[in-house]
């Protein structure tokens, strides 16, 4: 096969080792045109000719280059909304809660943004406004979908899927094609950069809910344990974690318990409702 760049298999294994450590992304072999087309960009932006060339100059540092090499083996797929029936549960759950105190939830790999603003959207529709004592914290370890995030502004057609009545409460058409989330709905997010590798979360407050969801599929067993470990201790004792529709934590028991359909809750807390 005639490439553009020169991509050896040895070039593939180091940068599925450097992804690994980094990012806690596990690629499997079938991904190597994948890697390629998603960093053959990366090559063309440096001048570089051989992927040799762009892992050395990787290696020499950088944090521009680092930040850039992830944010291109990232999969960023999302939507408002997507995988509905939680967003029913975590209405169901906020109106149960003790409203004295903070409602605080956190969307842990929040790509470009539509499920912090479904989770936000879900927020104004269950207290019926967006002056509530609910803050949602936001992350990702991409920074370019955190920007997009931080935006607010969508595609005519991501925000078509909503129903007229949302789109009118929670949007507001900005240019072509293009429409804007309320500035109501974005001050009750902040959007954080960081990696749900790191030894510890910027997260102070205690958690409602946490929002893990189509990203443990891509780590391997392992990684996803030692999250799953930090997450525990974060969460109130009734908190809930909601996962992706193929991502299931039996590993991790002897923190989490199933609840419903790819809904947890702290393993310990369900023991105390059992006894
Ligand atoms: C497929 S998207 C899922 C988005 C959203 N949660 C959803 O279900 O629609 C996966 C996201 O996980 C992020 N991600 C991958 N590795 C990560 C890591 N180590 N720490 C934080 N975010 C990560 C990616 O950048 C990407 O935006």
């Amino acid at each position: 096969m005639h490439r553009e760049f020169v991509f050896t298999e040895q070039d593939f294994q180091r940068i599925r080792t450097l992804i690994h450590q980094h990012a806690g992304i596990a690629l499997a072999d079938s991904k190597q045109e994948l890697v390629y087309s998603r960093l053959a960009r990366r090559l063309r932006a440096t001048w570089l000719k051989s992927f040799g060339e762009y892992l050395a100059l990787l290696q020499r540092g950088g944090e521009t280059e680092w930040e850039a090499f992830t944010n291109s083996l990232t999969t960023n797929l999302t939507s408002f909304f997507r995988e509905a029936h939680h967003f029913a549960l975590l209405a169901e759950h906020l109106r149960k809660l003790d409203k004295s105190g903070p409602i605080q939830l956190w969307c842990s790999a929040c790509s470009t943004g539509e499920e912090a603003y479904s989770m936000a959207i879900t927020v104004a529709e269950t207290f019926g406004g967006f002056k509530q004592p609910v803050s949602i914290i936001a992350s990702d370890l991409d920074s370019s979908v955190i920007a997009t995030a931080r935006a607010g502004r969508y595609k005519a057609e991501a925000v078509a899927r909503l129903s007229l009545e949302r789109i009118e409460r929670f949007f507001t058409p900005a240019d072509a094609g293009y429409f804007m989330v309320r500035p109501e709905l974005q001050r009750m997010i902040e959007f954080k950069r960081f990696n749900l590798l790191d030894a510890a979360y910027p997260i102070r407050a205690k958690l409602d809910a946490i929002f893990c969801r189509n990203v443990m599929i891509y780590f391997d067993k392992e990684t996803q344990l030692a999250i799953l470990k930090k997450f525990a201790p974060l969460l109130k004792p009734n908190g809930l974690l909601f996962a992706g529709h193929s991502e299931h934590f039996y590993q991790a028991a002897a923190y989490f318990r199933l609840r419903g359909q790819t809904v947890y809750a702290l393993a310990n807390r369900l023991e105390t409702i059992e006894r």
